[in-house]
């Protein structure tokens, strides 16, 4: 469970999930200290749902770690999250996936842009700067205020993703139509998350009285779909939250990744 009930913030969360888009391009203008303290909150925050995810947040544009292609895709940004965790705790994708969507939504709630990288970075060299015996670098975010023209390897990359195009509701969720409100606008709200490549991993389904979040689909090459599922959990809850749902969720076992209850 979102460990809060200030109002406000899940307000500011529920509204950035509207203007989140991947930013590739920024602005060469610096990100106020205070933005990243913000940041730092967030982590400490989100810290109790996604006990073992770790973020670490940079105030350095990330281009020596990015990979060959992704040098001159990601342009200018004045720092990065990066994401880390040991592959052997259990439910680590989706905790990584919880906790870097609850810093992505407080960097787009601050005038921020962001983009998950799962593959275009150098993990081992990241590894070697940031990470613990037994952890990897799961992600990183570049972030900065957006450039305000997106760079030509943002736009084939956005239209290889196919990147504005989302699954249809009853897709993701079969009972989409016979659902009680807040499950609605839980799914609704799941269904803009970003995910690797635009694949959109999950499927809700509704078991007696709860609904239970699966992971559906491929992997995509660097990422599991659980992360993907795991930053459609922290949306479905905001926008359950946001009509009124005061139940609770559950982890489950892969493929099940959670589930709501009324
Ligand atoms: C876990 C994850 C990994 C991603 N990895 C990359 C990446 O390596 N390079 C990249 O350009 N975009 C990456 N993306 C961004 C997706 O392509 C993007 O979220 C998706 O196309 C939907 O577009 P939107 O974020 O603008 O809504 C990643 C997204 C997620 C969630």
């Amino acid at each position: 469970m979102l460990p809060t009930d200030d109002a406000a913030l899940l307000a500011r969360w529920w509204d950035a999930i509207f203007h989140r888009v991947s930013v590739r391009s920024f602005d060469p203008q610096p990100i106020p200290e205070s933005f990243l303290h913000r940041l730092t909150k967030t982590i400490d925050l989100l810290q109790k749902a996604a006990p073992s995810a770790r973020a670490v947040i940079l105030g350095d544009e990330p281009r020596d770690i990015l990979r060959g292609a992704a040098y001159g895709l990601f342009v200018g940004a004045q720092g990065y999250i990066a994401l880390l965790g040991s592959p052997k705790e259990e439910r680590i994708d989706q905790q990584i996936g919880y906790l870097g969507e609850g810093l992505v939504l407080e960097a787009t709630a601050l005038g921020l842009g962001t983009c998950w990288v799962g593959g275009m970075f150098r993990a081992s060299k990241m590894a070697k700067k940031l990470a613990s015996p037994g952890e990897r670098v799961y992600a990183i975010i570049p972030l900065g205020y957006p450039a305000s023209r997106q760079g030509y390897g943002h736009r084939v990359l956005k239209g290889l993703a196919r990147s504005k195009g989302r699954k249809d509701l009853a897709t993701i969720c079969p009972f989409f139509h016979q659902a009680p409100p807040w499950v609605k606008a839980g799914v609704e709200t799941a269904r803009l998350a970003p995910s690797a490549m635009n694949r959109q991993p999950w499927r809700f389904t509704l078991q007696d009285d709860r609904v239970i979040l699966t992971a559906a689909g491929i992997d995509t090459p660097f990422v599991s779909k659980k992360l993907d599922c795991g930053i459609a959990l922290l949306h479905f809850e905001l926008g359950a939250r946001h009509a009124g749902w005061e139940g609770h969720w559950e982890w489950l076992d892969a493929p099940r990744i959670a589930a709501f209850y009324p």
